[in-house]
């Protein structure tokens, strides 16, 4: 079983994934951000949607969501906080054809796969899924981003204990290596996940790869430019 089909990683650190404060930022970037500004009634597939801390308000707004996600249980709690239809499927396989006005894929739900054209299928699948003009936005810490935090342990206090983060870069940067542990009393408890590190160049490389155009990079929800002072990286493209 690959890291990311073990539903325990999401469940278990589900207090840092998937806390009220993440859901309350991501509420807030939707009411607020310009790249999340879609025209009213617009058809949204939110890829690896989790438990649908960006579908929920995206649908509150009128929008009609379509949330993917590869673990049943957090289908059903984005179910049972939002309108929408939540579908069991891996993102390597789900395609609805020119079923949507956009594709989201939020907060690193990206290059999890071993195989670089798997993650490069993702994007193709947003392809075919989107209508012409309709657009794709990723969301997640790019190369450029990591290069600058890696390094010491972080800790993040979670009720009840904390989670000890220790990230270590692999395969000439082109992969890294997390590895959690959470801490509650006596019990400790450890997961680890590798993912592809993607720069701004190679992602745009990407997205061109799968047929996007007008590809843009941005540096943060309000639309920033992708520079030294970037948070995120966040790269849209346009379905020709
Ligand atoms: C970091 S979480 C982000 C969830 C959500 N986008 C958010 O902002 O809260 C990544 C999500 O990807 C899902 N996932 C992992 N591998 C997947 C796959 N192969 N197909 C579909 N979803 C997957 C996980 O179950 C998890 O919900």
């Amino acid at each position: 079983m690959s890291w990311y089909e073990d539903l325990s990683l999401w469940s278990g650190f589900s207090d840092v994934l998937f806390s009220a404060e993440r859901a309350r930022h991501a509420a807030d970037l939707v009411a607020t951000s310009p790249l999340l500004a879609f025209p009213p009634g617009s058809r949204v597939l939110d890829q690896c949607c989790g438990v649908g801390f960006f579908s929920a308000p995206l649908a509150r707004r009128g929008h009609r969501v379509t949330g993917v996600d590869i673990h049943r249980e957090l289908l059903e709690r984005a179910e049972a906080e939002s309108e929408g239809s939540f579908v069991r499927a891996d993102v390597r396989e789900y395609v609805s054809p020119d079923a949507f006005d956009v594709v989201l894929n939020m907060y690193t739900s990206f290059g999890y796969f071993d195989e670089h054209d798997d993650n490069v299928q993702v994007l193709r699948n947003a392809y075919r899924s989107l209508v012409p003009g309709g657009e794709l936005i990723v969301d997640l810490l790019s190369k450029e981003i990591y290069a600058s935090w890696v390094g010491p342990p972080k800790i993040v206090d979670v009720p009840g204990g904390m989670v000890v983060m220790r990230d270590t870069i692999l395969d000439d940067w082109t992969r890294y290596r997390t590895d959690w542990t959470l801490v509650r009393g006596n019990t400790a408890e450890h997961t680890a996940l590798t993912c592809w590190v993607y720069s701004a160049a190679e992602l745009k490389d990407m997205f061109s790869r799968a047929g996007f155009e007008k590809v843009q990079c941005f540096g943060n929800f309000d639309g920033g430019p992708y520079d030294g002072e970037a948070t995120r990286l966040i790269v849209r493209g346009t379905r020709a």
